[in-house]
């Protein structure tokens, strides 16, 4: 007997169920234009993360660290979110119980209208103090700043990216939100090369949960042989894909419904 099209796998499962939680990576946003880390023309191919994204960089040299995340900042300002966002936004209303993992920084998710967005690795939008007192802090980034780097209202101590770096943990209060959406019934892993944790080992917790996983890369990664379904291609092809197969089960068992 041949076996099912593994997308008309996912497609019937996504269907019939309500709690559907996504982990995306930097390969979400590759067809907005947005350089992801490890791929060809990856930003840690040209640059050295323990120059710019670790607690021991921004100490050494602030401004170096600001001036860098200023230039990705102004390269994602003129992205615009693609068919990966907007489904995914159009999901996050269509599911009871959708939760959205994200671990990139860029905001496209938001700027598509994602509901349920829990920023695993922060915001580059978003900075806070890296002082003494430590606090979220608000500052429009939007625009380069004159002064690297620019100071804490409160405390007067350096402000940062509010990001994670390497080295650093993840928020505590993220961290234990991502894990209870592990709780689901479909648990997919798109965009991500799944090397780095603990974001990585959200797909495992998902599986011994019970979930259904599934992958979504155009590149075999660390987890496709640890996942249910592997769908191998670009994830604005392959989710819109997908996205179109369950409409059309939704729609004709609606259809059957009615009759
Ligand atoms: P990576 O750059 O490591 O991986 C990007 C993944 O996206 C690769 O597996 C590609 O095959 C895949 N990819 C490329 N184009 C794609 C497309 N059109 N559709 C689907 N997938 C595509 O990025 P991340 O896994 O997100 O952390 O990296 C994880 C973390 O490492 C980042 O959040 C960042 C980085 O250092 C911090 O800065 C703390």
């Amino acid at each position: 007997m041949p076996s099912l099209d593994p997308t008309l796998r996912v497609a019937r499962r996504l269907a019939e169920i309500e709690r559907v939680t996504v982990l995306t990576g930097a390969g979400v946003s590759a067809a907005s234009g947005v350089p992801t880390f490890r791929g060809r023309d990856g930003l840690w191919r040209t640059f050295r993360p323990e120059e710019l994204a670790t607690p021991h960089a921004f100490a050494r040299d602030p401004r170096l660290v600001w001036e860098w995340y200023d230039w990705r900042r102004q390269r994602i300002a003129a992205c615009s979110p693609n068919r990966v966002h907007e489904v995914l936004a159009e999901w996050s209303r269509r599911y009871p119980r959708f939760r959205l993992i994200t671990q990139n920084v860029d905001g496209l998710h938001e700027r598509a209208g994602t509901q349920h967005v829990l920023r695993y690795h922060g915001s580059i939008w978003d900075v806070r103090c890296a002082g003494g007192c430590a606090r979220d802090a608000w500052l429009d980034v939007r625009v380069p700043l004159p002064d690297l780097p620019p100071r804490c209202p409160r405390c007067d101590g350096p402000l940062r990216p509010d990001v994670v770096w390497f080295g650093e943990p993840v928020d505590p209060r993220v961290a234990a939100l991502a894990r209870d959406a592990t709780l689901c019934d479909v648990f997919f892993t798109i965009g991500t090369s799944a090397v780095v944790y603990p974001a990585a080992g959200l797909a495992h917790e998902a599986r011994a949960r019970g979930a259904m996983t599934v992958e979504i890369n155009p590149e075999p990664t660390e987890a496709t042989a640890l996942v249910d379904v592997a769908l191998q291609g670009p994830a604005e092809d392959v989710l819109d894909a997908l996205d179109r197969a369950v409409c059309k089960i939704a729609g004709s068992s609606s259809a059957r419904g009615a009759s």
